[in-house]
């Protein structure tokens, strides 16, 4: 597939078909998640794959709690003195996926990566944070070029520790992402995408 087509037909998928996924497929995504830039030079950041649904459930109770205890409806439709925004609706559409998008996915990838903080005053204390979402953002694009689709959950505050807890994570090491990866299903409804116009965000020698 053509780089730009990969781009653009990569989405974040919250529903995925009930089809296997061939595992030398997410290898070559992990691949490609290897060849990322990187902070410090070395990548030494591993890979947790969960497959079954056994596993998934010890990793995401956390999640269908937060998923199950949402009320959607209410959320959509409270008094707001402004019209409700993309933002807000796409939040009111993902929350209650927030467990079956990874339970339903064939595989759950969880990047780890090794920091001793998190927190800083300068851009480039996070770097090794950042370096995984460089990490992501390949696994996205490899797995859209192989017809493939993920969801994507960020470990809400003590989500974070629960989970590592519970897969053994050693201390050192951080999760930035779960990463379920599928065949979407084409049934899934697509709410409305933002999309700025590029020549209203160029600033050229200072901002201005
Ligand atoms: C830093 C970051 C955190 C996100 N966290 C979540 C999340 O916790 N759960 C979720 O369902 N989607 C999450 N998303 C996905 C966004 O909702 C999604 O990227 C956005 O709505 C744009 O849609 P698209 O990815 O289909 O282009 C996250 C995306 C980013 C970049």
């Amino acid at each position: 597939m053509e780089f730009y087509e990969v781009v653009n037909k990569r989405r974040t998928t919250r529903q995925f078909l009930n089809r296997e996924v061939d595992f030398e497929a997410i290898k070559r995504i992990l691949e490609a998640g290897n060849r990322a830039p990187t902070w410090d030079h070395n990548r030494r950041w591993q890979y947790i794959i969960l497959r079954t649904d056994e596993e998934k459930d010890l990793a995401f109770s956390e999640a269908k709690k937060i998923a199950e205890g949402f009320d959607a409806e209410r959320y959509l439709n409270m008094p707001r003195p402004y019209p409700i925004t993309l933002g807000q609706k796409m939040y009111g559409y993902a929350v209650p996926k927030q467990y079956t998008m990874l339970k339903d996915a064939p595989y759950v990838i969880i990047p780890l990566f090794r920091a001793k903080a998190l927190s800083g005053e300068t851009v480039s204390a996070f770097n090794p944070l950042v370096t995984l979402w460089c990490v992501i953002e390949n696994i996205f694009l490899a797995a859209a070029a192989e017809g493939l689709s993920c969801s994507m959950r960020i470990p809400l505050d003590r989500e974070h520790d629960i989970v590592k807890a519970k897969l053994k994570v050693p201390p050192t090491y951080r999760i930035p992402a779960f990463i379920g990866i599928g065949y979407a299903d084409p049934e899934e409804p697509q709410l409305e995408q933002c999309y700025p116009d590029l020549d209203q965000q160029l600033h050229f020698g200072k901002w201005r």
